[in-house]
């Protein structure tokens, strides 16, 4: 394989943040092809990006032999059925969140991704950010400790405009209202810091927006390390956050509070003593900063390539995403307290409704 990953970016949307990213690790990466089913967007994409090639066909970039990787930014209800062709089609995949929408689509992934040989990479970019990388070095040296309560408050505004574009509020292409597609970020944050969650409840509900999906949840979790987490969403806040707050037996972790890079700096990290103040400033002395967001995902998935280790992102930890997806739609529309792992029953298949698109009130 060329040291270069030749990559073709598909979804004009955020695929022009991708492609961005791209372009700015050109030691590590080609951009050969955009696509798009909108052929003048791709067009002018391309001509911006100085990218050769145009498509409005994934088939296509599927029967181009020198591509290596085809990354995926189109609406979600495409992301399964895209995914499974790119790789048939010998290539490695990224792909945007929400990545699908069951634990049985992620579990057919798998197999698809061992089937091909090739790398499937889920999009998780917020994981970068400098400030969640320096909390992770503080746990993963033993300083912050054991962990008692994390709070997430992802306080966000979406209006009518945001649901004028045709893929949003359906569960069918969708997939999900704001559980899926925006607390996902905030929920993978808190896993990769914390861990795993053992058990959940949620309440969902439709509260802002004229629309079919949840625009405001509340969320209670226990960890699998025994400590305990909340998360508060909403679409209708007038001022816009993201806040992390994590509260371990030797510090407290506070985000900072900009609602789309509140994992990177500056987070402030308070010691319970002035002892281990100075040893989490010592610790912290010794951070390498590496790239952020896209660029420091991408990074790190051409390092994984070439020396053959795991992606930075990989299919188990979207399953970990679809997981907690999962139980909290059961939780709310069954008023339970949901344990995980889920067994393989009805919510399997997940969390969208089987018949129409779902009625009003997400639940
Ligand atoms: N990681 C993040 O922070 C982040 C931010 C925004 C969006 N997203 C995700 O990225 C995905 C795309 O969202 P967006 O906001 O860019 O949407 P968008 O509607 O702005 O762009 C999607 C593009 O895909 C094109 N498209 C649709 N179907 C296609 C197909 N079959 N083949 C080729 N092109 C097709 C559309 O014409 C459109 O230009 C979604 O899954 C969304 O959740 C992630």
């Amino acid at each position: 394989m060329n040291a270069k990953l030749r990559v073709a970016v598909v979804g004009c949307g955020i695929g022009r943040q991708h492609i961005a990213a791209y372009r700015n690790l050109p030691d590590h990466y080609d951009v050969l092809a955009v696509c798009d089913v909108n052929v003048d967007k791709a067009r002018a994409v391309a001509r911006d990006a100085g990218v050769p090639r145009v498509s409005a066909d994934l088939s296509e970039l599927c029967a181009m032999s020198d591509l290596d990787v085809i990354d995926l930014c189109t609406p979600p209800g495409f992301h399964f059925a895209q995914i499974l062709q790119v790789l048939a089609a010998g290539k490695h995949c990224i792909c945007e969140k929400p990545l699908v929408g069951s634990l049985r689509e992620v579990d057919e992934l798998m197999v698809a991704e061992a089937r091909a040989g090739k790398r499937m990479m889920p999009i998780f970019q917020y994981r970068f950010g400098h400030g969640l990388q320096k909390l992770k070095l503080l746990i993963d040296k033993g300083v912050a400790g054991r962990a008692y309560v994390s709070n997430i408050d992802l306080a966000w505004r979406r209006r009518a405009e945001y649901y004028a574009v045709p893929w949003r509020n359906s569960w069918e292409t969708e997939l999900g209202g704001t559980l899926t597609g925006h607390a996902i970020h905030a929920l993978d944050m808190l896993m990769y810091a914390i861990g795993p969650v053992k058990n959940v409840f949620a309440r969902a509900k439709t509260l802002v927006n004229p629309i079919r999906l949840e625009d405001c949840a509340a969320v209670s979790l226990e960890m699998a390390d025994g400590s305990l987490a909340t998360m508060s969403v909403t679409l209708g806040s007038a001022v816009e956050i993201t806040r992390h707050r994590l509260c371990f037996s030797n510090l407290v972790a506070e985000s900072n509070t900009r609602p789309y890079t509140n994992s990177h700096d500056p987070w402030t990290f308070t010691g319970d003593t002035p002892e281990l103040q100075a040893l989490i400033d010592q610790t912290l002395a010794g951070f390498d900063p590496q790239p952020e967001r896209f660029e420091g995902q991408f990074l790190l998935f051409h390092k994984a390539l070439q020396q053959g280790g795991e992606p930075p992102v990989t299919l188990s930890d979207a399953r970990r995403a679809v997981e907690i997806l999962t139980a909290m739609y059961k939780s709310a529309r069954t008023n339970q307290d949901i344990s995980l792992p889920l067994p393989k029953d009805e919510w399997y298949n997940g969390w969208r409704p089987t018949t129409g698109d779902g009625g009003t009130v997400a639940g």
